[in-house]
């Protein structure tokens, strides 16, 4: 079964093959063939061959859906008091999480699913149709897998970060011994990914390396949240061991940028995230000049930044951190493609998923001319 869309006026395809200065490889006047889930041909609207159903977006921008590749959504309760503190002045610390982690450790099977189910429709509903996500609020090996095993029923790019904090009341070396063991074997069998909160009042540079070798050892992925607060170790870390990605990046030093510049290790940014807490925004376009890769993401979370909207995030990205607005779409979709070393995802070329995300507009312009505006249209 075939479907051709037609009527598109401007078609982003993150061709990494096309011949040309658009970042976003972008056809006007354009259509697309799908066959079963995957794009089987992109051209000029003159051109489009027959299929076997047709439809008409009507004047209307397609672009790939979002990568979001960094969310936190396997939690329960509430931080709007911590919110409000901060709001007025109090500084955000890696010590909220563990209100999160009482409040999930208390919660049903069933409460945890319903707010991923809510949470990853709100997202697909504004034009995400891939997402990682992470434990981290469970902290024991229990926990660890139960979410972990809630959150493989949403999405196949799922993150162990039984190194958010160290559990509360645990001693950190003892906390350390069953990470590295017990917890990560029991998270194993429903995670591609492990990460490691590498910053002041969460882990050290020792402790994060421990934990991450420990799951390259077991054949996962890297990621690292780090720099977010304090100018630390964590970029470092995450280019020495090869991660796929580090994320944050707000403080960083002139050999944090180089490090990147040199590495596969994409620097993702979270802009909503940085408002929320008030830190410096990252600084996306020193990378970029740099020739860092960026991608960027909505740390989806109840605490540092709760919003599912990439949208908001490519807003901000233009509107605050000097991004063009085809650098932030790219970094949205095929910058979060390469934070989750994926090549199936976030670009419309032959052979990609058929993941396609239509603006009520006739250009991507208009994510960052009318920013807060939602402008989804619809999610195929
Ligand atoms: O990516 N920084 C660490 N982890 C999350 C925040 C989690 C929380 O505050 O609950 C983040 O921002």
């Amino acid at each position: 079964m075939s479907t051709l869309f037609t009527g598109i006026a401007e078609l982003t395809t993150n061709d990494p093959e096309f011949d040309g200065d658009d970042l976003l490889a972008r056809i006007t006047d354009a259509a697309l063939v799908v066959e079963d889930d995957r794009v089987v041909w992109t051209g000029p609207a003159s051109r489009a061959p027959e299929a076997d159903d047709r439809i008409d977006v009507c004047g209307r921008a397609v672009l790939p859906g979002w990568v979001d590749s960094h969310s936190h959504l396997v939690f329960a309760g509430d931080r709007t008091a911590e919110f409000e503190a901060r709001v007025a002045g109090r500084p955000y610390a890696a010590g909220g999480i563990a209100t999160t982690v009482a409040a999930t450790r208390a919660a049903t099977d069933e409460q945890l699913r319903r707010g991923l189910r809510r949470h990853v429709a709100e997202a697909r509903a504004q034009g995400t149709t891939t997402l990682e996500t992470k434990t981290g609020y469970g902290l024991t090996p229990a926990e660890e897998l139960r979410a972990a095993r809630l959150a493989a029923e949403f999405t196949d790019e799922v993150t162990w970060l039984g190194a958010h904090i160290v559990a509360p009341g645990a001693d950190p070396g003892a906390y350390l011994a069953e990470l590295v063991g017990p917890q990560l074997d029991a998270v194993l069998p429903h995670v591609r990914w492990a990460d490691v909160f590498c910053e002041t009042g969460a882990f050290d540079e020792d402790a994060s390396r421990a934990v991450l070798l420990a799951a390259r050892e077991k054949g996962l992925g890297l990621r690292v949240h780090g720099n977010q607060l304090t100018q630390g170790p964590g970029v470092r870390l995450a280019v020495e061991l090869g991660a796929a990605s580090v994320d944050h990046c707000n403080h960083l030093s002139d050999a944090d940028v180089e490090a990147l510049a040199g590495s596969g290790t994409v620097a993702t940014v979270l802009p909503a995230c940085d408002l929320s807490t008030r830190q410096p925004l990252a600084p996306a376009r020193r990378l970029l000049d740099a020739g860092a890769t960026i991608a960027i993401a909505s740390n989806c979370n109840p605490g540092s930044s709760y919003t599912s909207s990439v949208a908001f995030c490519v807003a901000t990205a233009v509107l605050q951190m000097g991004l063009t607005v085809a650098e932030a779409v790219h970094a949205a979709t095929s910058g979060g493609a390469r934070a989750l070393r994926r090549t199936d995802v976030g670009r419309l070329t032959v052979g990609a998923k058929a993941h396609l995300h239509v603006l009520d507009a006739p250009s991507v312009t208009h994510l960052a001319y009318r920013p807060g505006v939602p402008l989804t249209h619809s999610v195929h």
